[in-house]
């Protein structure tokens, strides 16, 4: 078996944090969060706190910063959107693909998806592509057939030597935002299932050493247990990686041995 990812504790502020804002909870966060070997942090703000970010973390070379969204094209009369590059540009390192309020609100399907997640690697930024089914899907024991499909389409759009190279997070829609976290074992099965997809493509090893997180509804009352769960490798964090204390205490859970 090859070697396990490096533990991820990745903050998505989703439509918050003002660039003032941005830096003033960076004044708060990296005092109460010290940089560890075992582990790394990166920080998804809007794209407008890109560089404040990107600046604020310079020093942390174990925090990176990453954009929510890249339009599908590589530049374009496409007002109001931002270009993977722009957000290279503006220091990220890495992009989110497929958010489920991406796919939900503004109708990111799978090819979509699959499109960003090229131009986000041809920026040279490192996708964190997100899956997950909705409760509708869950309930209908669609489970499986969505996180192949989803994962499928965008192993299949970009060959097995980038493949090695994505990020993958686990967010059941129903678990986001919603206070209703995925048990560690629905968390467990569900990060099988993925794993199972990689190694179809990638083979075990190589798929053993992707790291895929959870997200939906991570706080710092359940980080140990669900770090702890089978196949989880990191999460995804919006709400609680609002509050700086809040998400130190997340980033700081004592591993479990790995
Ligand atoms: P939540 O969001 O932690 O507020 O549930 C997670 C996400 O959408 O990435």
């Amino acid at each position: 078996m090859s070697a396990r990812a490096v533990p991820l504790f990745a903050a998505n502020w989703k439509m918050y944090k003002s660039p003032p804002e941005a830096r003033a909870f960076l004044e708060a966060f990296l005092p109460a969060c010290p940089p560890r070997p075992d582990r790394r942090i990166l920080v998804f703000p809007s794209a407008v706190s890109l560089e404040a970010v990107a600046g604020g973390v310079a020093e942390r070379t174990d925090i990176a910063a990453g954009v929510q969204d890249v339009h599908e094209e590589a530049e374009g009369a496409h007002t109001g959107s931002v270009s993977a590059a722009m957000a290279a540009g503006a220091g990220a390192t890495w992009a989110l693909a497929g958010h489920s309020e991406r796919r939900r609100e503004f109708g990111d399907d799978d090819g979509r998806v699959v499109r960003k997640v090229g131009r986000i690697l041809e920026a040279g930024l490192r996708p964190l592509v997100c899956v997950g089914e909705t409760l509708a899907e869950r309930e209908a024991g669609q489970l499986e057939q969505v996180l192949v499909r989803q994962v499928g389409a965008v192993l299949g759009a970009v060959g097995p030597a980038a493949a090695a190279g994505l990020t993958w997070a686990y967010e059941p829609v129903w678990a986001i935002g919603t206070g209703r976290t995925a048990s560690p074992s629905d968390a467990a099965g569900a990060h099988g299932i993925v794993r199972g997809v990689l190694a179809d493509s990638l083979g075990a090893d190589a798929a053993g050493a992707v790291a895929i997180l959870y997200g939906g509804s991570v706080k710092p009352a359940n980080i140990a247990e669900l770090m702890a769960a089978d196949g989880v490798d990191g999460v995804l964090v919006g709400g609680a990686s609002l509050d700086p204390a809040a998400f130190a205490a997340i980033c700081s859970v004592t591993l479990p041995p790995r």
